[in-house]
């Protein structure tokens, strides 16, 4: 147990780091084209905001939150995802009186106790943007071109777009009436959550996994036959532009999203295998539940950094590997011990990876480590190189060697 991570977790090292790594520089390159600002949030937030902010007939706060009392007796719950805390943020902070829009994004762990599988963690890592201040379809156009331009940077090529609308609060209330109407001749069924939450939240049972419940929803009324002329406007809109700019999508009435803070816009991307990589939407109701003071529309996704990297190996695109040791430097004797290390040290504030000894090996050991960390070149400093101020610089690929001088030696290792 002692040497066990829980459950559902992941550690991060090695190959399967440098790809979070390039996946993360990646996201914050684009991020930096759009003007999208980093926000960082507690890993842990009041519980009511996720009550409030996802919402109680979820199966996130009702089946998957991690909550728990702290010493001083507060409702404490590890956040699920990023949205209500960039939200309460915004607040918090008075960000909502500087120009808007406001276009945060994030990079952050989330915890959801789940059933872990290929995919689903316990502990998991999010990309996501929100943005906020802009009723307009426009605002979706620009997170899911930013999406695009990702994932293209990424290599990624096999995600769909999926859209669809589930309208706003009147349009829901219509819906609902609809919705509950359906699934009373089908509740005999449906899972005892579902039973329960129907009466609450009936869209929530669209949404559920477990697999009667799913087929009977296969053949449910749809929210977007349900839609005001507002939310139709906005829908139709948002379609134009998609078209208009060339972006593909395809609109899947299926989705409503599992989180209870939608309104109007909800969108996917998904794999060949119809599996979610990224899912956001519009959320105009939100920011005025958390702060009744406020009413401002907003907009977000979050794009899980796992599914990225379990799809790019699905698509076969290899990242750039990391940077190989430019110069491993060897040390013969303890007499040179401290010139050597004194070189290392420059050679490294002249950004050139540099490795050397310090477990006291002999130059034979050393040049074999040397071999085994892929270095590019290796140099032996004894105290005849230091004296001399010359040294056999070697590359380490065809085994030549080169007399050069120790001071002159960083303008021979050529990236
Ligand atoms: P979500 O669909 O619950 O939405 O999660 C967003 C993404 O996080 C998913 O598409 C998936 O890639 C990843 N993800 C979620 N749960 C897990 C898990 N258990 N294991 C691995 N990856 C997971 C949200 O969280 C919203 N906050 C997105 C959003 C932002 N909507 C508006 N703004």
């Amino acid at each position: 147990m002692i040497t066990q991570r829980p459950k559902g977790t992941q550690d991060w090292y090695g190959e399967y780091m440098h790809k979070r790594t390039i996946i993360e520089a990646v996201a914050r390159k684009i991020c930096k084209a759009y003007n999208i600002k980093e926000i960082i949030t507690p890993a842990f937030e009041h519980t009511i905001l996720f009550q409030r902010g996802v919402g109680e007939t979820t199966d996130v706060v009702q089946k998957e939150m991690y909550t728990f009392d702290d010493k001083g007796g507060r409702s404490i719950t590890l956040k699920p995802e990023g949205t209500a805390g960039a939200v309460r943020a915004y607040l918090e902070n008075g960000l909502f009186a500087e120009s808007q829009p406001t276009k945060l994004f994030y990079i952050t762990q989330a915890f959801r106790y789940e059933n872990p599988q290929s995919g689903r963690l316990r502990q998991h890592h999010q990309f996501g943007v929100e943005i906020f201040g802009s009723s307009s379809p426009l605002a979706e156009v620009e997170l899911i071109t930013l999406l695009n331009d990702f994932m293209k940077e990424l290599g990624l090529k096999g995600a769909k777009l999926h859209i669809n609308s589930i309208g706003c609060k009147s349009c829901r209330r219509t819906y609902n009436e609809a919705l509950l109407s359906y699934l009373e001749v089908h509740k005999e069924k449906m899972c005892p959550t579902c039973r329960e939450r129907m009466l609450k939240n009936p869209l929530r049972v669209i949404d559920c996994k477990v697999p009667t419940c799913k087929e009977i929803v296969k053949d449910a009324p749809r929210t977007i036959d349900y839609l005001d002329d507002e939310c139709k406007n906005h829908f139709e809109e948002l379609k134009s532009l998609l078209a208009d700019l060339g972006i593909d999508y395809e609109v899947d009435t299926g989705i409503v999203r599992g989180l209870d803070y939608y309104t109007k816009t909800v969108f996917e991307f998904v794999n060949a295998d119809g599996f979610t990589l990224c899912g956001g939407g519009r959320y105009d109701n939100l920011i005025h539940e958390i702060d009744e003071k406020q009413d401002i529309p907003a907009v977000g996704f979050g794009f899980g950094i796992e599914r990225i990297i379990n799809e790019l190996a699905a698509e076969g695109v290899s990242l750039k590997p990391e940077e190989p040791v430019d110069l491993y430097v060897g040390i013969l004797g303890k007499e040179a011990r401290t010139a050597a290390y004194r070189l290392v040290s420059n050679l490294r504030r002249k950004g050139i990876i540099v490795e050397t000894d310090y477990l006291e090996r002999s130059v034979k050991a050393q040049m074999k480590y040397a071999n085994k960390i892929g270095a590019r070149r290796a140099v032996i400093i004894g105290s005849e190189e230091l004296a001399n101020n010359k040294a056999f610089l070697k590359d380490m690929q065809t085994g030549e060697q080169t007399q050069v001088e120790l001071d002159g030696l960083a303008e021979h290792i050529v990236k």
